[in-house]
């Protein structure tokens, strides 16, 4: 069985004293629902206070990028060693990333190796565009990000390995996949592909995220079908209610 895990996604949202009063009033909120793996992902400002804010509680902390080298002249970025300690998990190729930063899959394998390396969890985003969904590229095309993205990659690291199928199209324009399409291509693409790498009985056991306009009133759509094992969630994971609603929803949803 999959251990479910909701990951927040603050983007540039937060100063590090929002991201602290927000963190001390939703950890004892989320702490109920211990069949859930919850996670907040500030940003990179914010992580110690948040990770200090969340010691002794069951909420895991991530960052939202990191760089492959160990350090260096690389202005603007932050390695694997210097989120050691701070963070557990670590979101690598978000598609703002890819959009804005010109982020490559070559870097963002790169940076799931170094991750790793590192003892961090990569969560591992992939998802088309709306012209790639339209011209019904969607399984090429994502399968071809999760190959590139595990390049190297061994069976050991894929423990520790979520990826998050994210389509453009439905990020924070309130458009979201529907339930039976979004597990279509996290079952019949995403888990599809690591079977294909991996074998059967190591794809089952990695955790593939939905995320893209997930709300609580369409949560338990994405949590009830079987391929679907969380989510990566933006706009709504900014307010604490809708964060426990999520979690709450997903707990009952998965029967955990
Ligand atoms: P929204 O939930 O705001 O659509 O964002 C999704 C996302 O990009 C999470 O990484």
């Amino acid at each position: 069985m999959r251990t479910p895990i909701i990951a927040g996604n603050w983007k540039m949202y937060k100063t590090v004293s929002e991201s602290v009063d927000f963190v001390r009033e939703l950890a004892p909120k989320l702490a109920p629902f211990s069949g859930v793996e919850r996670v907040v992902c500030p940003t990179y400002l914010a992580l110690t206070a948040v990770a200090d804010a969340l010691k002794g509680t069951p909420i895991h902390v991530g960052a939202q990028s990191v760089h492959w080298e160990a350090q260096g002249a690389f202005t603007s970025q932050v390695s694997p060693a210097m989120l050691k300690g701070i963070v557990e998990y670590v979101i690598i190729g978000h598609s703002e990333c890819r959009a804005y930063l010109a982020e490559t899959d070559e870097q963002v394998n790169k940076k799931a190796k170094a991750a790793l390396a590192a003892g961090l969890k990569p969560i591992i985003a992939v998802g088309e565009s709306l012209e790639q969904n339209e011209r019904g590229e969607t399984a090429a095309f994502v399968s071809a990000q999760v190959r590139a993205a595990l390049v190297g990659l061994t069976p050991a690291d894929m423990a520790n390995v979520v990826i998050a199928y994210e389509p453009i199209w439905a990020i924070g324009t309130g458009r979201n996949a529907d339930g039976a399409t979004a597990n279509k291509i996290i079952g019949g693409t995403i888990r599809a592909t690591l079977i294909e790498l991996y074998g059967e009985t190591l794809a089952q056991s990695v955790r593939i995220q939905y995320g893209g306009s997930v709300k609580p009133d369409n949560m338990a759509e994405f949590m009830a079908q079987p391929d679907i094992d969380g989510a990566l969630v933006g706009g709504a994971s900014l307010k604490v209610n809708d964060f426990v609603a999520l979690v709450e929803s997903a707990a009952r949803t998965k029967g955990v």
